[in-house]
């Protein structure tokens, strides 16, 4: 009796408030044009003062049980991806837990960045495969905008808040996940970070480095990247991941239906898809109205495809992520979930 995982629920949530790039025009030295341009972003949701990521992954997480026709209850195991935890401990997985009333189940974090749903996937397939779980809720939730400099348009630009969640059930049934390949690459650890609090916090630090304390924007853990070297290794490895699990699990580019890449930069979406020569119209596309939500843009991007009715049992569908360290990788599903609507 072998078991495949199949995705039963899905659910999402972005915070009320949108910051649009004319907003950061009043912000920073940028332009609507040069953000639209290089990204395709032309806004992004920003979690409110009083909101903590638990708070949108316990949204996402109560829609998609909701929609699996489920309660927390009927639930073995809670994984969630994240790279901004409520805290550094205890995990966000245990907060939501408790958020949603459940308990007496394991609830982790996994932190691989933007590819934490994907890493999240691949390790709740395994664990679901093996016999360990039942059901498995696996959650992405980021508030990029709390460790953004507000000041470096370079990056403050890119990023924005949301939270996307999945329920995995174990059936005999063909189909559901059929595998994952992960990849990392820690000698490019620097290309892209968000050093350690600890780095930047004492006195002294802010004092000789000028930053005004009065200001949200301390910067407190903000990201720093080599935006350029960055894009040039995504595009690469984004385009290999993907041939190496059509390879690997015997498929070829045009039995893909759907590609539901990371949504980090619209140049980078389609010189995957290129490279696969699929058309954009099979591409979900969410970075124009989420910008890069890190290890919520898949499962967002996944639940805005079922929502608008495009994914049916039996297609087959690709998801990808490339992140900080480098880690990177992707997931194949054959779908099973009844079309939306
Ligand atoms: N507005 C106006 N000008 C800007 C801005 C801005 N917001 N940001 C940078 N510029 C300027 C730069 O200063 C530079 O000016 P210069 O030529 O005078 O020096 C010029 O624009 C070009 O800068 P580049 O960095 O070379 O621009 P590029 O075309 O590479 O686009 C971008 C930058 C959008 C960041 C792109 O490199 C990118 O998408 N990189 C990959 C991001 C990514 O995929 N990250 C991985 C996932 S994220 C994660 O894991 C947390």
């Amino acid at each position: 009796m072998s078991m495949h995982s199949h995705i039963i629920g899905l659910g999402a949530y972005l915070p009320e408030r949108i910051l649009t790039n004319a907003d950061l025009e009043r912000v920073v030295d940028t332009s609507d044009e040069w953000i639209r341009e290089r990204t395709g972003i032309r806004q992004r949701h920003i979690i409110a003062k009083e909101e903590a990521t638990s708070d949108m992954a316990a949204q996402a997480a109560s829609r998609a049980l909701a929609d699996a026709n489920i309660d927390i209850g009927d639930i073995d195991a809670l994984i969630v991806a994240t790279t901004t935890p409520d805290m550094i401990f205890p995990a966000t997985a245990t907060i939501l837990q408790a958020k949603l009333g459940g308990k007496d189940f394991p609830a982790w974090d996994i932190q691989a960045v933007c590819s934490g749903f994907i890493y999240g996937l691949a390790q709740a397939d395994c664990m679901i495969r093996a016999g360990m779980f039942r059901r498995v809720l696996l959650v992405g939730a980021e508030a990029m905008s709390r460790i953004i400099d507000w000041r470096d348009r370079s990056t403050c630009v890119l990023f924005g808040d949301g939270a996307g969640a999945v329920v995995i059930e174990g059936r005999e049934q063909e189909g559901g996940v059929i595998g994952s390949i992960l990849h990392a690459d820690g000698s490019y650890r620097d290309l892209l970070k968000a050093e350690h609090p600890h780095e930047h916090a004492t006195p002294d630090a802010f004092h000789t480095e000028g930053i005004d304390f009065s200001t949200d924007a301390a910067g407190i853990a903000a990201i720093e990247m080599k935006g350029n070297e960055v894009f040039r290794v995504a595009v690469t490895k984004l385009g290999e991941v993907v041939v190496e699990i059509l390879r690997k699990y015997g498929f070829h580019s045009r039995d893909v239906d759907w590609l539901v890449p990371h949504q980090a930069n619209i140049r980078i979406i389609r010189a995957t898809a290129r490279k696969l020569g699929m058309s954009m119209d099979r591409v979900a596309q969410t970075v124009q109205y989420h910008g890069n939500t890190s290890s919520a843009s898949v499962p967002l991007a996944l639940n805005e495809l079922y929502r608008k009715g495009c994914l049916e049992p039996g297609q087959l569908v690709l998801l990808e992520a490339f992140a900080g360290g480098f880690a990177w990788g992707a997931n194949l599903i054959r779908w099973s979930k009844e079309k939306k609507g």
